[in-house]
This record gives structure tokens, sequence and C-alpha cells, in this order.
């Protein structure tokens, strides 16, 4: 049965650009997957957006003293060029203040009130005095009461990684004026994800034992071992969606129940374009959903979405939650705050045209089971001793000699030997091999297959010495080449997913359009008197001065 695929990517935050881990973990690995279906000529909807609302992108714009509009306006649009920059191609890239957006997210929680899925509690809850406002989330920060860290927000500890109530920090203070806040007594609606509890052990823990990702299915177990507690999905703050009922002024829906409706959102937005109902989408078994997301976002997707949708009742739950643990960077935590980070924008400023080596490199290195490092010598050597030297070489050794024996013309082939009937049947294996390995959500092992591809097809040139040959038996040749170039067609159509740029320019040098992944496999994609084009380098060297400004910038 042929099912549709709606594949999400968690919403960056519209508070500060994109950076190397958000790549590796999510943005990446979501792109590849998708072109790789597409290259099997499936139905995929490939949704992004911004995530625009959130109190960090409040204090940011009182820091700033601008509108938080204007701090979402600034990093929607940036993000979204640097993502099209690297060749990340959703087919929508929609934001959580747009009107469809607040209408969706209002509407989904209206159903849930009137349906009496939610519980109306007033509780005491931090307000600062002299603002004049409850101190929500991240306006409030004190002591961790796990590990002491004096700097914990009121949601979380960003040093242990312990989830908070404002409530757990010791000595609390505003970040809004500094003081210590009062308790005050406000309305909220909450989530009973205790009622749940039963349903999410047979669903996830029984039903998705064997699918799952072993750190996402650890990490739902634990959560749901530990006991599920209401949470409130309301919050006493001016940015955000409006709070759609009577007496709720000043009050908006919590950004996490929000944003995630940001993907419904943005499929309405896309089908109101493309002359469809979303509800093919959402509201059909036919689809397989797939969210693709960092650890920190694991309970998030995996277990109050879904409970929210299921509240509902009439959406579709996610069948697989690919996410990603962390990458660091230098052997130290990415940090926004420290700029310890290898930003979008600046590295496609600063390698333009060199897209691919890094989508190459932070592919290798995604922290697919436990997290990984990024250090600028790996880049460096990624780049010089494989893409170059490997897969580029044997690209460029069988073009310039096709140009050089006939002209850019591909020669007729003779008789094969031995083993070259081995050769070919080895890359008759590699489109099910690399794609078995994607479908997994293996895309480092998929990767490291294609190099091998190309590494045969290397190895092939330097066994056979055609260079040579060519001097005593040109037959040989015309046969060597022909089959080096097939081999070079097959790199297209294989490397597409992982590194669609270089893919692009092969494909301009072999003279042919884009073609199925059910093609590829085979030694005749391109026909004896078929003309190719001029060679061009795939890649080229990255010298150490280069590496070493970037170290530097680093610890600048
Ligand atoms: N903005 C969140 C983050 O960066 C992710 C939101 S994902 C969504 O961690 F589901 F809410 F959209
Ligand atoms: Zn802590």
């Amino acid at each position: 049965m042929i099912k549709r695929h709606l594949i999400t990517t968690a919403l960056p935050y519209a508070n500060g650009p994109i950076h190397i881990g958000h790549l590796a973990g999510v943005y990446i690995p979501a792109d590849i997957y998708c072109r790789y279906l597409r290259a099997k000529g499936e139905e995929v909807l490939f949704i992004g957006g911004s995530d625009e609302h959130g109190v960090p992108i409040t204090i940011t714009a009182r820091k700033e003293n601008t509108t938080p509009q204007a701090i979402v306006d600034r990093y929607h649009e940036m993000i979204q060029k640097s993502f099209e920059q690297l060749g990340i191609i959703f087919d929508i890239y929609s934001r959580t203040t747009k009107p469809v957006h607040h209408e969706t997210a209002s509407e989904i929680f209206t159903n849930l009130y009137k349906t009496g899925k939610l519980i109306e509690k007033t509780s005491e809850q931090y307000f600062d005095e002299v603002a004049s406002e409850f101190l929500a989330d991240r306006y409030i920060t004190g002591t961790c009461p796990h590990c002491e860290n004096n700097s914990a927000y009121g949601d979380q500890c960003e040093a242990c990684g312990s989830s908070l109530n404002a409530t757990d920090l010791i000595n609390p203070k505003s970040v809004l004026s500094g003081n210590v806040p009062i308790m005050k007594e406000t309305k909220h609606w909450y989530l009973p994800l205790e009622q749940y509890e039963d349903w999410l052990k047979k669903w996830i823990l029984e039903g998705h034992k064997e699918d799952w990702k072993t750190n996402v299915y650890g990490q739902c177990k634990s959560w749901i071992e530990q006991g599920l507690h209401p949470r409130a999905v309301t919050r006493d703050l001016s940015w955000g969606v409006k709070v759609p009922l009577a007496d709720a002024e000043g009050k908006v829906l919590y950004v996490w129940f929000d944003a995630p409706i940001g993907y419904i959102s943005a499929t309405k937005e896309w089908c109101e374009q493309n002359g469809q109902n979303y509800e093919r989408w959402w509201k059909d078994e036919e689809t397989r959903l797939l969210h693709f997301i960092g650890k920190d976002n694991i309970v998030f997707h995996c277990i109050i979405f879904p409970v929210m949708l299921k509240a509902e009742g009439s959406y579709i739950l996610p069948e697989n939650v690919p996410a990603n643990e962390f990458l660091n960077l230098e052997n130290n935590k990415i940090s926004t705050s420290r700029n310890w980070a290898v930003w979008l924008h600046e590295y496609l400023e600063e390698f333009k045209d060199k897209q691919d080596v890094l989508r190459y490199t932070l592919t290798t290195i995604a922290p697919e089971t436990k997290d990984s490092d990024f250090t600028w010598a790996d880049f460096q050597a990624k780049n010089n001793n494989e893409l170059l030297a490997i897969f580029g070489n044997f690209v460029n050794r069988t073009v310039v000699l096709i140009h050089k024996y006939y002209e850019g013309v591909i020669p007729e082939i003779g008789e094969f030997t031995d083993e070259e009937k081995e050769l070919i049947a080895k890359i008759a294996g590699f489109p099910s091999v690399i794609g078995t390995s994607v479908e997994k959500y293996r895309f480092r092992e998929a990767l490291a297959e294609f190099m091998n591809l190309a590494r045969l097809g290397n190895k092939y040139l330097t066994d056979t010495e055609p260079w040579k040959v060519v001097k005593t038996d040109p037959k040989r040749v015309k046969t060597i080449l022909h089959l080096s170039i097939q081999i070079c067609a097959n790199l297209s159509v294989l490397g597409e997913p992982f590194l669609p740029f270089t893919s692009a320019k092969l494909r301009k040098i072999l003279n042919i359009d884009i073609l199925y992944w059910s093609d590829s496999g085979r030694v005749d994609l391109l026909k004896a008197g078929h003309k190719i084009n001029a060679p061009e380098y795939l890649f080229e060297k990255i010298e150490n001065a280069v590496i070493e400004a970037q170290v530097r910038k680093l610890v600048k």
C-alpha cells in the first residue's frame, strides 16, 4: 500500500540564527529523507516554519528595545533564506504569527475546552509587583533545587537539564525588574496528561518498542513511568495566541501548545495554495506522519502533542519521531550566548558554493545514537580526503579521459572481464543498501555506502589503468570508460538526497536530466554515442589557512 508522507521539522524559534547543531540533528536528515522519498516517486509534503511565540522572544525584544514582531520578522527571514541556500527545500516554510495559525490553534483549544478535555484551575503564581505582570517560564530565574545552578529558569535548568516549575526555584527573582516576586492567584487551563497514561503505554511502550529509536523510546518510557500530571496550556502573557474564552483577558496559549499545531496550520496554508484539503494529510490513516526533531523536543512530540491530538480525536498520530541527540563543537557544548557555534548564514557567506561540504560533514557525524562532535579539522579532512580525493577524483578522471580519447562521446562497450561482471553485480546492490539505511533513519550509514560506490569506481580506474592500456589495447579502454561513466551516472542519482548541489553539477557534466532512484543500479544509464559536457571540478581543496581562520574566529 503506497502511503503519502507528511514530514515535519521542529519549528525553530525566530529568536536567533540557525547553527550546525540544528542542521545535523534535524534539518539535514529530514531533507535527505524527503529527497530520497521523492526520488522514489512517493508523495511527500515537507513542512517547516518559524516558532514565533514564547517568552525568550519577548525578552530579546525588551533587551533590544523593540517589539517581538520586529524580532521574529528579522529572524524568520534570515532562517528561511539560509535553509533555502543550503538546499533544505520545504514545500512550505510558514510562521506561527500568521492568521491561519492563530485560527487553527484557537480552534483546537476551543474544541478541547468545549468537549471537557481541559481542566480549569486557579493557583498562586509568581507576580512582579513593580512590572505588574505574572512571571511565566523564563521571566523568572533562581537556583536549581537539583544542581544548585543559580541561573535556572522557571521552566527548566539548562545546567542539569531538569524540567522545573517556577515554584521549585530557590531564591526566585523576576527577570523584568530583578525583584523578589510575590504569589498571586490566577486561573489557567490544563491538559490532564495522567488520564492518557494507559493509552500512552499501549501506543508507545507496547506499540513502538521495535520501530522507534532507542533514545526516543527510552525518554518516553522514563516520562511515562515517572507518572504524568496535568500540564498548563495557558500563560499570563501578552505575546502569543490569545486564549479564545470570554474570561481570559491577558492570557495566551502556552508556546508548546500552539507551536506543534503550526505543522497543521502550515499544511492548511499549503493546501489552500495548492487546491487540496488539509484533511487528506491530517485526518486520513493513509498518511504517514513523521516528526524530525532534536532530543530536547521528544516529550513534546511523543507525549504532549499526541495527547492533544488524541483528546481532540480527529487527527492522525505520528508513525515515528526520529529524534537525534546533540552535536558539540570542538569538544564543547554549542552555546548561543557564549557564541560557541558555527552559524549557517555565516558559513554560507564564507564558504560560497560549498553547501555540500557542510551537508556531507554533518551527515557523517550526525548524532544519531549519541552526542557527537564537529571539528574544523575533520571538516577539512572530509573535504580533502573523501569528497575530493575519492568522489571528485573518480568523476574527474573519467570525464577527462572520455574527452581526451573520444571528444566527450561515450564509447561502445566490448567484452566484460570477470572482475567487471562482479563490479556490475555490486553496483546493482547499492540502491537498496543505501535506501534501506535511509528508511531506518541511518543517514551516516547510507552516506558511507554511497561513498563506497565512489571508492569502487576510483579503485576500478586505478586497477585497470586505462591511461596505460590505451597504448596497447584501445578497445579495452572503451569498455573501462564506458563502465566508469555509468558509475558516475549512478553516483548522480544515489547522491542527490545527500549532496544535491554536487549531483546537479554532475548531471550537467553528464548532460542528463534528473533520474529516479529506480533507474539506478544499472550500467546502461548513458548510451554509447551520448555526448557529455566539459569537465568541471566537483570539489576543491580546502587549505589550512581557511580552517585556521575558522578556529581563531571561534575562540575570539
Ligand atoms: N521552537 C522549538 C525549539 O526550538 C521547537 C518547536 S517544535 C514545534 O526547541 F513542534 F513546536 F513546532
Ligand atoms: Zn539544575
